[in-house]
Order: C-alpha cells, then sequence, then structure tokens
C-alpha cells in the first residue's frame, strides 16, 4: 500500500491543497464510474476544507458526488457536537447538491447500535453489497486525535477489533458515549485515504503514527488500504516533529 506525505507551509495552503486533491479524485471517480463516494471526517480540522469545495469548487459535479459521514457523535442532527451539523454549515447549505446524496446517520434513534445498524444497511443497499463484502469509498477523509483515534476508533476501545460489521455503535470511555463509526474494514477498503492534520497539538501523535511503532498500534496506524492510497496532508506545524 503506498503511503504519501505531503506537507504544506500554512494552513491555508493545507486546506486548498485538499480541497484540489478532493475535486481531482472526484472528477476521476466520476470520469471512471459515473459518480464520487466520499465519507467525511467530523470534528474540527476539516471545516476549513469543507468551506472552501463551495468557494473554489461550486462548479464541481456535485450531482454525480454522494456524501457520508465516516463517524458521528451520538446526538441530534442540529446538536453543536453534530458532525453532519457541521458539515452542513460549512458545505451543504452552500453548494446545491441533491438532498438525496447526502446519507446522514439516524442520531435521532436513541439506541445507537440500531443506528449503527441502520447505517449500515444504508451502506449495503447504496453500494449493492453482498453479504462479507465491504463497500469500496472512492475517497476517505480521515482525521486524527491527539491520542491516536481515527473516526471514531479510540486506544483501547471494543470498535478496533470488529472485522466483519461495517459500522458499529464503539463505546468511547473518556467522553462516557457511544460513537457511531466506520469499521476498520470499510476504512481499509477504501481507493484513497486522505488524513488532514494541521497544528502544532497534532505534531507529537503525527511522528508517533508515522515514525513510530508501537504495540498496540495506533488506530491511526491501522489505517492501511488493502488496495488503496493512504495519503497524510498536513501543515509544517503539524509535521514538525518528523523526521523526514
Ligand atoms: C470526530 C472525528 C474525529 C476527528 C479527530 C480530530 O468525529 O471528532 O471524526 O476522528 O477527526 O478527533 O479532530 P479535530 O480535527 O477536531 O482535531
Amino acid at each position: 500500500m503506498p503511503r504519501a506525505i505531503q506537507i504544506l507551509a500554512t494552513p491555508a495552503d493545507l486546506f486548498h491543497a485538499a480541497a484540489e486533491e478532493f475535486v481531482r479524485v472526484g472528477k476521476a471517480a466520476i470520469a471512471a464510474r459515473g459518480r464520487f463516494t466520499v465519507a467525511l471526517s467530523g470534528g474540527s480540522t476539516p471545516k476549513s476544507l469543507y468551506s472552501l469545495l463551495p468557494a473554489q469548487h461550486a462548479a464541481f459535479n456535485w450531482d454525480h458526488t454522494f456524501l457520508f459521514f465516516g463517524d458521528e457523535r451520538h446526538v441530534p442532527p442540529d446538536h453543536p457536537d453534530s458532525n453532519y451539523r457541521m458539515v452542513k454549515e460549512a458545505l451543504l447549505t452552500k453548494l446545491s447538491i441533491p438532498a438525496e446524496n447526502v446519507f446522514r446517520v439516524n442520531t435521532e434513534n436513541p439506541d445507537a447500535a440500531a443506528a449503527a445498524l441502520e447505517y449500515e444497511t444504508e451502506l449495503r443497499r447504496f453500494f449493492a453489497l453482498t453479504s462479507g463484502e465491504f463497500p469500496r469509498f472512492d475517497l476517505i477523509l480521515l482525521g486524527m486525535g491527539p491520542d491516536g483515534h481515527t473516526a471514531s476508533l479510540f486506544p483501547g476501545s471494543d470498535g478496533l477489533k470488529e472485522q466483519s460489521r461495517l459500522v458499529i455503535a464503539n463505546w468511547v470511555e473518556k467522553f462516557n458515549t457511544h460513537r457511531i463509526t466506520f469499521t476498520f474494514p470499510v476504512l481499509n477498503h477504501a481507493a484513497q485515504v486522505i488524513f488532514l492534520a494541521s497544528g502544532p497539538d497534532k505534531a507529537n501523535m503525527v511522528h508517533q503514527v508515522l515514525e513510530g511503532k508501537h504495540t498496540p498500534p495506533y488506530p491511526s496506524q491501522q489505517v492501511q488500504p488493502i488496495n488503496g492510497t493512504l495519503l497524510w496532508m498536513l501543515d509544517e506545524a503539524a509535521a514538525a516533529k518528523l523526521a523526514r
């Protein structure tokens, strides 16, 4: 699995480069298969990328783009912590993407496991999967927490072990809550995975993940696309501790 690391001088350079890469991958997917399937990451880092897309790429073929969420907090879609709300404010309200092209997690379901199963069923239907098959997203965007987590796969959580489900409700001890998340098999079946990391508070973990050996590995180290590419896009601050 080829791994590439792109280091951009500033956060603004990072998000512009990420927007260009998003569109490059999307155009190639639409040209090759008539559609672009992408799973968005949550948290705060990608907000700047999502805001750039309508500003710089309003003419991108959003009609043939299908947006999913690699993970979601178990809160209502209008809750301040909702990844859907963040994407809606940064991207969806500024684009004319058909509503039916956006697949959010039904977090109104009070049963997190049921919400995860609903989303998994949605994935199986959309990708017309047979049992045992995993979806191959054209692109999965990921972030990384300072503890090395990605999506909502946190160190020490049970979800790290899941090898057959597509989407699970993962209990996250430190937040005392379930998070709905893609599993590693889904992440690792993607055609391309892009990690975005920005800022000095990620520098130590970026170094540990990209240059360290850990047992058990950090969740972000376990993202190794089987038949796809892995691209880490960093700004100088996040890359500051890399040996390179
Ligand atoms: C989430 C994300 C999560 C995020 C990291 C980094 O739902 O929070 O999917 O995996 O990417 O926690 O978050 P920041 O970008 O806010 O540092």
